[in-house]
């Protein structure tokens, strides 16, 4: 993982970290890292709990099954599924913070004997074997998502399901030799590869030799301001980002990245979808 990477998820972890003080938060609740979708009377009704009770069952993780949240953030994810079924959960996480917190909430659920937190690059490989595998909001940071997605390939089981859920472009830029100043500022702004298109998504997961079974399309739930009011917040980041202080620049980067991508989805350029894939039967 680029430092830069692993700098910016460190410095934002303890922000929303002492924001879910400063806010009184109940232990375990606000843990997400990711965005709030609109609420809606079908599965998932919510971007919590219940948006990961239905990737529980995409994945088909059963009663028993054994998983791994790829960049697991606090572990929103990996505990609620922990709760779930009887098997072990591995998270991976460029930030030592988070994996830390992690742990320490998997200890208050009693989670913690069947919990396992890692600090490592996606890219390293994943000693692990499981029915499972999850990654919300984290692949879009993979400079070598083939890499990735060989790793969580030789990591499942025979049949074994990776549900992959990505911010990614509608379609790939053909105009202007496939530039666009939102992509390039999100990416730059976020140490990351430019976004992905859908297409090159799933292109990914064939090529690692995953099977693409299911596919759902959350777009129209993703919220965002209108244009007006994101050029007001990133005009007043862009100022607080003079101050000298490096952690202080890391998080307007992270909240500037943040306003690009509200952009693409303002624009109607950018999708926010689940890939459903399968490992080969034995
Ligand atoms: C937007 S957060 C999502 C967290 C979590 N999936 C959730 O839904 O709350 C992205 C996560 O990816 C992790 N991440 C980013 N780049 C990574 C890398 N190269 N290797 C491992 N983890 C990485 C970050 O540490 C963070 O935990």
């Amino acid at each position: 993982m680029s430092q830069a990477t692993g700098a910016l998820y460190e410095t934002l972890a303890r922000y929303q970290w002492w924001r879910r003080r400063w806010s009184r938060a109940s232990a375990g609740e606000g843990l997400e890292i990711r965005k709030r979708l609109a609420p809606a009377a079908v599965a998932p009704e919510d971007s919590g709990a219940a948006l990961d009770r239905w990737l529980f069952e995409l994945a088909n993780v059963g009663d028993r099954g054994d998983v791994l949240d790829l960049g697991c953030g606090f572990g929103a994810t990996l505990l609620r599924w922990l709760e779930w079924t009887d098997g072990r959960g591995v998270g991976v996480t460029a930030s030592p913070f988070q994996a830390r917190s992690a742990m320490g909430e998997a200890a208050r659920r009693g989670l913690a004997d069947r919990c396992e937190l890692r600090v490592q690059d996606f890219t390293q490989a994943i000693a692990a074997e499981v029915d499972a595998a999850i990654a919300v909001e984290a692949l879009g940071h993979a400079h070598d998502l083939a890499t990735v997605l060989g790793n969580v390939a030789r990591s499942l089981r025979p049949g074994g399901r990776f549900v992959w859920v990505e911010d990614l472009l509608a379609e790939p830029f053909a105009a202007e030799g496939g530039r666009d100043e939102d992509v390039d500022e999100l990416s730059r702004r976020w140490f990351s590869p430019p976004l992905r298109s859908r297409q090159a998504a799933r292109d990914a997961l064939r090529d690692a030799g995953l099977t693409l079974v299911d596919e759902h399309d959350l777009t129209p739930r993703v919220q965002f301001a209108t244009a007006a009011a994101v050029a007001r917040r990133a005009a007043r980041l862009a100022r607080w980002r003079w101050l000298p202080i490096p952690p202080w620049q890391r998080l307007a980067d992270a909240f500037l990245g943040g306003c690009a991508l509200e952009r693409l989805y303002a624009r109607g350029v950018a999708c926010y979808v689940v890939l459903v894939a399968t490992a080969p039967p034995r």
